[in-house]
């Protein structure tokens, strides 16, 4: 039986234990410390899906509250997949109050296009005006605690 799902943005409820076992195992955050993770966490506005008082899925967006925002680490857990639940986290981030009126938002994805299309993002349509500082190995030195 699909559980009833329940988005929440209060960090009090977040299993920061389970995003970051999920999140340092990924290509784009792999051996994140925890502590960057926190803090990272502290300063975005974080969007948390609950099954149960489970959480089972996690997403942040950078963001200034006006004019732009970075949605970034979207996951869900393998558990929940394939009912629906990022998509139910898409709209309520996309309709969040404080996420109006941006002029800007943004987000990469290696292949979740199809997932991310379906609320109105599209690939940049000049990605030679946007540039990047990227350092991929950024935690390859850093302890992973
Ligand atoms: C990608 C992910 C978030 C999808 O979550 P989910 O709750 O299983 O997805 P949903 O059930 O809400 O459905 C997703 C929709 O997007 C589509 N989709 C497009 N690309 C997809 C992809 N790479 N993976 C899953 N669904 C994808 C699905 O077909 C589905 O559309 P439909 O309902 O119209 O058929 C989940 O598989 C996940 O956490 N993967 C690992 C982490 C990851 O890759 N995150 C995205 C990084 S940008």
């Amino acid at each position: 039986m699909t559980p009833q799902y329940e988005v929440s943005t209060d960090q009090a409820r977040f299993d920061v234990g389970l995003i970051h076992g999920f999140l340092s195992s990924t290509y784009w955050a792999a051996n994140m410390p925890r502590k960057v993770l926190e803090k990272s966490i502290r300063h975005a506005l974080c969007f948390g899906v609950f099954a149960d008082g489970k959480q089972v899925a996690f997403a942040r967006v950078i963001t200034d509250y006006a004019t732009f925002a970075y949605l970034s680490d979207l996951f869900v857990v393998p558990d929940h997949r394939g009912r629906g639940v990022s998509k139910l986290l898409m709209r309520s981030i996309l309709d969040h109050p404080e996420l109006q009126g941006l002029r800007r938002f943004v987000l990469a994805t290696k292949d979740a296009h199809g997932l991310y299309a379906q609320f109105g993002f599209k690939p940049l349509s000049n990605p030679e005006d946007f540039m990047t500082i990227h350092n991929p190995d950024v935690y390859k030195q850093a302890s992973n605690t």
